[in-house]
Parts: C-alpha cells; sequence; structure tokens
C-alpha cells in the first residue's frame, strides 16, 4: 500500500554491516522500520515468535491504542458506534470504507435479506453432523462448503455478491447450526426482522409456539456484534489474510479464520469464562483460590477473559459490555450469580499485584457471555457469536490485503536448530 509516511531512516549494525533501514510513519503516529533488505543485505532474519512485534500489512481500517485503551472502526470511536449505531451500518463502515447513505444502508439490507437463505441441498451437511458437533466446527466446515456452491470471483461485482452472500448465510448457518444441536426444525430466514433480530427468530422460534423478537434482545445482539466487528490484526484476522495471500476464495479464508478464532486463548475465551465462573461456583466461590492459581507459575491455570497483546489497560469493549451486562440483566429480570462472582474476580485481580505488573485488564470475553447466558444463547455457541459479529472485519482485511499491491503471500522465515545432514541407513541396518 505504502500510504505510511516515510521519515528519516534508522541505521542498524549487524556484524560488520552497517544498514539504512526506512522509517515509515502511520496517521496515529506508530512508526515502523522497514526490514526487506535486511535478509537479502546481511543473510540475518528477525526473529519474534507470536509476532508481537511484527508488523504485516498498511491498514485503514481499524487503529488500537493498547496503551490508552482506545479502538476506533475507520476513525469513529467504538463506544458512539456501540450506543448509536447498528451492525449492519458497521458491517457497511468496515467493508466499504464509509458510514452508508440511507439509500446505501437500506439498499445493503435488502441485498442482504435476499441472500439469506441456503441451497437446500446444504441442509443435508447439518444432518451428517452428530448432535453433539460442537457448532463453532459445524460454522466453518459449512462456510468452507460455500465454495462450492458460489464458483471463484473474478470481477469487482461477484466479490460483492459473494462478500453479501456470505454475510447473509452466516446469519442462518448459525442458527441451523443451533438447531442441529437440540434437534428443532431449522426456521428459515424471515425478510421482516433486521439481521440479529432474524437471527434470534432463527434460533428460539419452533413450529408450535409464537415467538415475538423481544426489542431489547434485538438491540443487546446489535450492540455485541459492532464491540466484536473487528480488531486489526489478530489471529484470526492474520489468518484470514494468510490463507487470501495465496489466492484462496474469500471462503476458504473466512473457514480458516472462524477456525483460528475457535481456540481457548483467542474467541473461544467467552466460553471458557464461564465453565471457569461455574467451576468457581460449584467450588464454594473460592475466588481466592483461583486467584491464587492464576498466578503459580507450576499450574496451566489461567484467569479466562483476562490479559490481552496489545491492551495495557481496560479493553474499551470490556468497559461497555460490563455496564451493558448490569443494565441487560436488570431489565430482563436475570440475577445471574455468576455476574457477582466475574466483578469479585475482577476486583481482587486488579488489586493484585501480579495482575497490576503485568498489566493484565478484563478482556472482551470477560462479560459477554454472561449477557448471552442471559439471552439465553447456550454456551457452545458463544464463540459463534463472536464469528458473527466478526465477519465484516474478516471479509474488510480480507478485501484490503486483495486490493493492496503491496501484498505478497505470507511466508515467515525460521532459524532452524534440528539435526544438521546425516547419512540414511535403511531398517535392517540400524
Ligand atoms: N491469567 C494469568 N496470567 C496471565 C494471563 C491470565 N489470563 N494472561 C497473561 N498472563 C501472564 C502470563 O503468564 C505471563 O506471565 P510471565 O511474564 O510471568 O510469564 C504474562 O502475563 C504475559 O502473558 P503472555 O501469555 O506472554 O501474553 P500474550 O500476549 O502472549 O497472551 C493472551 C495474551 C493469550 C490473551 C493471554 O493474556 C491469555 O491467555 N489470556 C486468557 C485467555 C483469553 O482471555 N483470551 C482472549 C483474548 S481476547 C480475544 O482474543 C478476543
Amino acid at each position: 500500500m505504502d500510504n505510511a509516511t516515510p521519515m528519516d531512516n534508522a541505521t542498524l549494525t549487524v556484524q560488520d554491516q552497517t544498514l539504512e533501514l526506512p522509517l515509515t510513519k502511520g496517521t496515529e503516529n506508530e512508526v515502523a522500520i522497514g526490514i526487506k533488505a535486511l535478509r537479502p543485505s546481511t543473510g540475518v532474519i528477525t526473529m519474534d515468535p507470536g509476532f508481537a512485534n511484527t508488523g504485516s500489512c498498511e491498514s485503514a481500517i481499524t487503529f488500537i491504542d493498547g496503551e490508552k485503551g482506545i479502538l476506533r472502526y475507520r476513525g469513529y470511536p467504538i463506544e458512539d458506534l456501540a450506543e448509536k449505531s447498528t451492525f449492519s451500518e458497521v458491517a457497511y463502515l468496515l467493508i466499504y470504507g464509509e458510514l452508508p447513505t440511507a439509500d446505501e444502508l437500506e439498499s445493503f439490507r435488502r441485498q442482504l435479506r435476499r441472500h439469506s437463505l441456503l441451497h437446500e441441498d446444504m441442509k443435508k451437511f447439518f444432518e451428517g453432523y452428530p448432535p453433539s458437533a460442537p457448532p463453532m466446527s459445524v460454522l466453518s466446515t459449512i462456510v468452507a462448503s460455500l465454495a462450492a456452491y458460489y464458483p471463484v470471483a473474478n470481477t469487482d461485482d461477484d466479490v460483492n455478491l459473494n462478500i453479501i452472500r456470505l454475510i447473509a448465510k452466516l446469519n442462518t448457518i448459525a442458527a441451523f447450526a443451533y438447531k442441529k444441536s437440540v434437534g428443532q426444525p431449522y426456521v428459515y430466514p424471515c425478510n421482516d426482522h433486521s439481521y440479529a433480530g432474524d437471527f434470534l427468530h432463527m434460533m428460539f422460534a419452533v413450529p408450535a409456539e409464537r415467538y415475538d423478537i423481544d426489542p431489547l434482545l434485538t438491540k443487546t445482539l446489535d450492540m455485541l456484534l459492532i464491540l466484536h466487528a473487528d480488531h486489526e490484526q489478530n489471529c484470526s484476522t492474520s489468518t484470514v489474510r494468510m490463507v487470501g495471500s495465496s489466492g484462496a476464495d474469500l471462503f476458504s479464508s473466512i473457514s480458516a479464520g472462524i477456525q483460528a478464532l475457535s481456540g481457548p486463548l483467542h474467541g473461544g475465551a467467552n466460553q471458557a469464562v464461564i465453565e471457569m465462573l461455574e467451576q468457581i461456583e460449584n467450588d464454594g466461590r473460592n475466588i481466592a483460590k483461583y486467584v491464587e492459581l492464576a498466578k503459580d507459575r507450576d499450574s496451566d491455570f489461567r484467569l479466562m477473559g483476562f490479559g490481552h497483546r496489545v491492551y495495557k489497560n481496560f479493553d474499551p469493549r470490556a468497559r461497555v459490555i460490563k455496564q451493558k451486562a448490569s443494565e441487560v440483566l436488570d431489565q430482563l429480570g436475570v440475577d445471574d450469580p455468576l455476574l457477582d462472582i466475574a466483578r469479585e474476580l475482577e476486583r481482587i485481580a486488579l488489586e493484585d499485584e501480579f495482575f497490576v505488573e503485568r498489566r493484565l485488564y478484563p478482556n472482551v470475553d470477560f462479560y459477554s457471555g454472561i449477557i448471552y447466558r442471559a439471552m439465553g444463547i447456550p454456551t457452545n455457541m458463544f464463540t459463534v457469536m463472536f464469528a458473527l459479529g466478526r465477519l465484516p472485519g474478516w471479509i474488510a482485511q480480507w478485501l484490503e490485503m486483495k486490493k493492496d499491491p503491496a501484498t505478497r503471500i505470507y511466508r515467515p522465515r525460521q532459524i532452524y536448530t534440528g539435526s544438521t545432514e546425516r547419512a540414511y541407513e535403511v531398517i535392517g541396518e540400524r
């Protein structure tokens, strides 16, 4: 892309060579050293496990200042979007770069409604899974199989059509995955509802009963989807970009992103938080014991929903969700003991030297599961909800990667530490 502003060069001395390396600055003054010349000139590579200090691209989509706890999509603060916007509007903003006009938004919504049905044959895929199948694995495989139904897109219009299809159908796929897991008949999408409203309808309606969508649930879900919609170069988004960098199609790239999201250190943490809180509740609410366990270097236990690679301050999404959790539970008349445990856990951890020193704060997953529970969404669907929210971000990042002339296939290097060359001996001679 090369849109960053050039600055004076940096000088790097490697063994006996001195190199001039370009420095560039983004619009929020983050500075990068360009190391393209490093290996060709010196034979040396950089080593950065987990890519904690490595920029893989320039991006104009999302800005995070982890020190200050700032998150903005296309320049708009997340708090404003969560309060005032809708998920469809935010999806449009992320993918097309600007907030839509009223006409553009209506046309976008019309297209989403038009493409929400799944090909009838795809129902057979759901039937092939055991009822115990985690909805997250059903989601990723069905998304991958969309590539078999909608051929590789070659023009911008074809790509855009596949983008619309994917957003529209992910709602339906997610709800069908749930219906499959509980053995209920699938409920088809209905054009009368908003995106979030339709998801709730497809999740919770059953043929024998009337189902009225609660506007509070729709609004809450919309807000949660907005808060999850993008988060720059996180693990699943980098996966989407990496898979897409090989030229793989949109559906395959997003399917890979869904799988990356499923891990408990990433999106799977929202489920792991609730399981941890239940464990604490069932273990006599001994919160201090679990805080001690999380600090014990000999234990694998971590406080799920705590800590973040980028935020070294309160995750702004967690701040919004924490406040909303109290409001929504009050309005729904739900009294969840896990909310009290979560608050107490947070209070104790934030006063503890171990967490203070390492700057570990609650992240987006810490309180989101409590709201999902109050909405009646089962725990094994929490990460699917995250995927539904993150989809526009993945798409926006995939598109940006495709359009960026600076994109090359992702291909990191390594330092080899295995055996040096040795002679092969046939089995009988070993
Ligand atoms: N509980 C206890 N200790 C923790 C936690 C935690 N949740 N998170 C980090 N630490 C400790 C580590 O043990 C390490 O301590 P040390 O320096 O004494 O070895 C230090 O804090 C730094 O942790 P790292 O694992 O090196 O940090 P990293 O940036 O690699 O990992 C991660 C970030 C994966 C989010 C981590 O904080 C974690 O495992 N959190 C719990 C899982 C979670 O909530 N994931 C969701 C993240 S948000 C998202 O993806 C949507």
